[in-house]
């Protein structure tokens, strides 16, 4: 699978207009909306929880004192600014200047962190008794773990049974950092299932309950918080691209599954003069089921409380998803993907799981990186661009790392070992176990 077709409402005045509006730093508007994507479809009884959140988020996010809290742990909590790493031997073998924004550094092993310590922060300020969180990869189940830990509040993580398993490492990381871990059994068993099990908990008390949600997905105002919690990745990669590579890189790749990593590295660099690409999961083929390409293949609807683009048959039922990565594997997307992507400014493409494993060897074995599953399809499609544009400054979101992954990892047999390439051509990996359907 491969670039989505070109998208001709990029065209239309309106799309235009509201492209501005959002390089003008104006969306989401004041109904949570970028342009047709986004707003807020919750049931009744979620409302009150909707509405305090909102109001918080209004009254803390950009306070001086909030941010100079947060900042404060992002500098001697969480260990940022994360690096900008050179990538030598990938650009002598793509015939490009690749650079790494290295999220795997950063506290715990991934961008989560940064969420998930601004959102605790947050309700601690709320006044909320205890946290809970929902999980796909873990990796921002043992994100919020440890920032409750951190803030001193209890918490509780819902996650999916088949996650639980592939995800092994993290589920012990979380209740070693004193979170309950819920084995989610209902629907896809995935992250889908965990976010609405978590939905379902913040209903029954949603005065005493923040729910950190983590990825710049759901109902209003979560993707708008979520990438200002994470925009400090672009920020910080602007400013280090300057610095160290010279000026700013011709494309910017990352990974997409909610997306908050990739708007987080994005969202600063929207106005730049630059060619930005997600990757989402192409798994093991373009059959709905068979992949988690939810803006190259699906359409829009209503997940999660959000208008966005959704994997759903033609009754809009929501179709379970597949990707070799529990981080991607979600049937929607956030609203701010599926407006960038509408407007033009943003293109997205899919990587899929055989891709993305020789991927993750290639980096392995060149820089000494063994990176997330999930980010090794933004080096998927990096590689690619490199080929098409030889010559050029690429920054990748190096989004986490793998070392939760091993359980899925060691199912495959490393085609790299120790001293050299052991060349096994292309063929395939074999996924017969990784199925979760
Ligand atoms: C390392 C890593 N990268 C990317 C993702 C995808 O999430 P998002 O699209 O919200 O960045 C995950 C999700 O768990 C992850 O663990």
């Amino acid at each position: 699978m491969n670039a989505h077709p070109v998208n001709t409402e990029a065209e239309t005045p309106d799309m235009r207009r509201l492209l501005e509006a959002e390089l003008g730093g104006e969306l989401p508007d004041e109904r949570g909306r970028f342009g047709p994507f986004g707003g807020r479809y919750v049931p009744e009884t979620l409302v009150p929880a909707f509405e305090r959140l909102e109001d918080g988020v209004r009254r803390y996010l950009h306070d001086p004192e909030f941010q100079s809290e947060y900042r404060h742990e992002l500098t001697n909590w969480v260990g940022r600014p994360t690096a900008l790493t050179f990538a030598g031997t990938l650009s002598e073998r793509w015939g490009a200047e690749v650079w790494l924004k290295r999220e795997d550094l950063a506290h715990t092993g991934a961008h989560k962190i940064n969420n998930a310590i601004g959102q605790a922060l947050l309700a601690k300020r709320l006044g909320a008794e205890r946290v809970i969180a929902e999980t796909g990869a873990g990796q921002h189940g043992v994100a919020s773990a440890a920032a409750c830990a951190r803030v001193g509040l209890p918490c509780r993580v819902y996650m999916g049974a088949v996650d639980i398993e592939r995800q092994a490492p993290n589920v012990d990381r979380m209740r070693r950092l004193g979170a309950e871990v819920i084995p989610v059994e209902s629907g896809d068993r995935t992250l889908r299932a965990a976010i609405d099990e978590a939905l379902r908990a913040w209903v029954a008390d949603p005065a005493g309950i923040y729910y950190l949600l983590g990825s710049a997905v759901g109902a209003h105002p979560y993707p708008y918080l979520v990438r200002e919690l994470q925009s400090v990745i672009g920020e910080e990669s602007r400013r280090q691209m300057i610095e160290s590579a010279g000026g700013l890189p011709d494309a910017v790749f990352a990974c997409v599954g909610g997306g908050s990593n990739a708007i987080g590295l994005f969202y600063p660099m929207l106005g730049d003069d630059c060619e930005i690409v997600g990757v989402e999961a192409g798994g093991r083929g373009d059959g709905l089921g068979e992949n988690a390409a939810t803006l190259a293949t699906g359409t829009p609807g209503v997940l999660h409380g959000c208008h966005t683009m959704i994997l759903q048959n033609r009754d809009g039922q929501v179709q379970e998803t597949h990707s070799i990565s529990a981080g991607l594997d979600y049937s929607g997307v956030g609203p701010e993907h599926a407006f960038l992507q509408a407007t033009g400014r943003v293109r997205y493409v899919s990587a899929g799981d055989d891709e993305a494993l020789e991927a993750l060897e290639e980096l392995c074995e060149a820089e000494g990186i063994l990176t997330a599953l999930e980010t090794s399809h933004a080096f998927v499609a990096a590689r690619r661009w490199a080929r098409e544009n030889p010559g050029k400054r690429i920054l990748i979101g190096n989004s986490g790392r793998g070392d939760k992954d091993m359980p899925t990892l060691t199912r495959y047999p490393a085609r790299i070992r120790s001293g050299g390439h052991e060349s096994h051509g292309h063929e395939n990996y074999g996924h017969e176990n990784d199925s979760h359907e």
